[in-house]
């Protein structure tokens, strides 16, 4: 089936956050009007900041933040106090500064040993999740994409992970050798809708990949993310574009 494909490109950085939080606040909303509660999945790096920062800032009376049930895409695995916690980003940015429920909040522990957490992690998203194709269907999830083209912790050479039949999977970041925990292609790709952000003139090549599909350039892991059944929405600033890019209707 064809997946709705849409793409908001903004000037600059504050346009991308203030685009970024309008189609967030009516989804996730909406969604909640419709059965009472929704579920959101977050990505980690710095791209998220701003989008938490225009969130806490100006939408903190505009979103029912008290039936919002808050995942993670991925974690690095160090403990949650730690600066490179996807978690502790999150909290110190919006968590800690809007109505979300903490018993609402379920974050990936980045201090327990891998395997055992990709297991428990699988499970509560399982048992917590609106199941659909036979794995968890998330209402929204957040990615960003990495300069070399990695999104969630799927990393180059990891494209297995958008194949597997897991629901969650152990990866190193290969630059740096930071051991993380991810959901997998398939999940993420069984999500009713994905917003995928990204901005800065450095992902220019990528995002170039992803939008002429005809380049015969290395397929990167972000361009994996194709939704089974629901929709994708890509969110970037100019400087990511090719020069003379003609935007696909
Ligand atoms: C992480 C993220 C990762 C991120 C990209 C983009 O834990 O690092 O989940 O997938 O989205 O690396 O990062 P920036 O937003 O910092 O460019």
């Amino acid at each position: 089936m064809q997946e709705m494909k849409r793409i908001f490109v903004s000037d600059n950085d504050r346009q991308l956050a203030a685009t970024f939080c309008e189609y967030f606040a009516d989804l996730i909303n909406g969604r909640i009007n419709r059965i009472g509660f929704a579920t959101l999945a977050i990505s980690g790096g710095r791209t998220p900041d701003m989008i938490f920062s225009e969130l806490s800032n100006n939408f903190q009376d505009s979103v029912n933040w008290q039936k919002l049930l808050v995942y993670w895409v991925d974690e690095r695995c160090v403990p949650p106090d730690d600066p490179e916690s996807n978690y502790g980003r999150a909290a110190r940015l919006l968590i800690d500064n809007v109505e979300i429920i903490p018993d609402n909040v379920f974050r990936i522990m980045g201090e327990h040993p891998p395997p055992e957490e990709v297991r428990r992690y699988s499970e509560l998203l399982r048992s917590n999740l609106i199941i659909k194709n036979d794995k968890p269907c998330f209402d929204l999830i957040m990615l960003g994409v990495g300069t070399d083209g990695h999104t969630a912790s799927i990393f180059p050479g990891q494209e297995h992970l958008f194949s597997t039949g897991e629901l969650v999977a152990a990866s190193v970041n290969p630059a740096t050798g930071s051991k993380r925990i991810t959901l997998t292609g398939p999940l993420i790709n069984n999500a009713s809708n994905i917003a995928v952000i990204a901005s800065g003139h450095e992902k220019k090549n990528v995002i170039s990949s992803v939008l002429d599909e005809t380049r015969n350039e290395r397929i990167y892991p972000v361009q994996f993310v194709r939704p089974e059944h629901g929709s994708i929405s890509w969110f970037l600033t100019r400087d990511t574009l090719p020069d003379q890019q003609v935007i696909p209707e």
